[in-house]
């Protein structure tokens, strides 16, 4: 598997250091009255490995919800639009809702999820992705919490894939060129 990547981008110590500080960023943003009511809706399958990660350094009451998108990309890595393979089962109505993501890249996914979301009662919708890619990710589509600003480069690894290869990779890498189609 590593013999796939042309580089480590973020090695694991760094992403746990890192997810540990979020969850305390998080922590400090609802542990007032908003830590009532609390779902993080997740969208999978980019963030199962964040996911898990996120939630055991969080000491707060909360629901979880799941929702897995595809963004099309298959075995290329342009996205071309999001679609809903699983929907959302529970219900956000009356809750505040933090959307967990991988990564922001073109935001397509976040802004079509945040859409559905807005129409369902949540009291409040942030949104917090492990990843972001700054040079593409649109200026109105502003996340609460982010874990690293990255380059314009493919990544996968710590639940990211490519074609659903490499979910398992503890570091987050950057997948060899000749490996993919563009
Ligand atoms: P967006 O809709 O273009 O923002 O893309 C978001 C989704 O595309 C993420 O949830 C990821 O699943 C996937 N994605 C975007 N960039 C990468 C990457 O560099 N590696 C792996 N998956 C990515
Ligand atoms: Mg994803």
């Amino acid at each position: 598997m590593q013999a796939d990547l042309e580089r480590i981008l973020i090695p694991r110590a760094a992403i746990a250091r890192r997810v540990h500080e979020l969850a305390g960023e998080i922590a400090r943003t609802y542990e007032g009255g908003e830590g009532d009511g609390l779902t993080l809706v997740t969208i999978l399958s980019g963030s199962l490995i964040f996911l898990a990660d996120l939630i055991r350094e969080l000491p707060l009451r909360m629901k979880i919800g799941l929702i897995t998108v595809s963004s099309y990309r298959g075995a290329t890595t342009e996205s071309k639009g999001s679609i809903i393979l699983h929907e959302l089962k529970v219900d956000v109505a009356g809750r505040h809702v933090l959307l967990i993501d991988d990564i922001l890249d073109t935001g397509g996914t976040l802004r079509m999820v945040r859409e559905r979301l807005a129409g369902s009662g949540a009291l409040s919708i942030r949104t917090c992705v492990l990843l972001r890619k700054p040079s593409k990710a649109p200026p109105d589509l502003v996340a609460d919490f982010v874990g690293f600003d990255i380059e314009d480069v493919f990544v996968v690894g710590y639940g990211l894939d490519y074609n659903d290869l490499y979910r398992n990779f503890p570091d987050i890498g950057v997948l060899r060129k000749e490996l993919y189609t563009s």
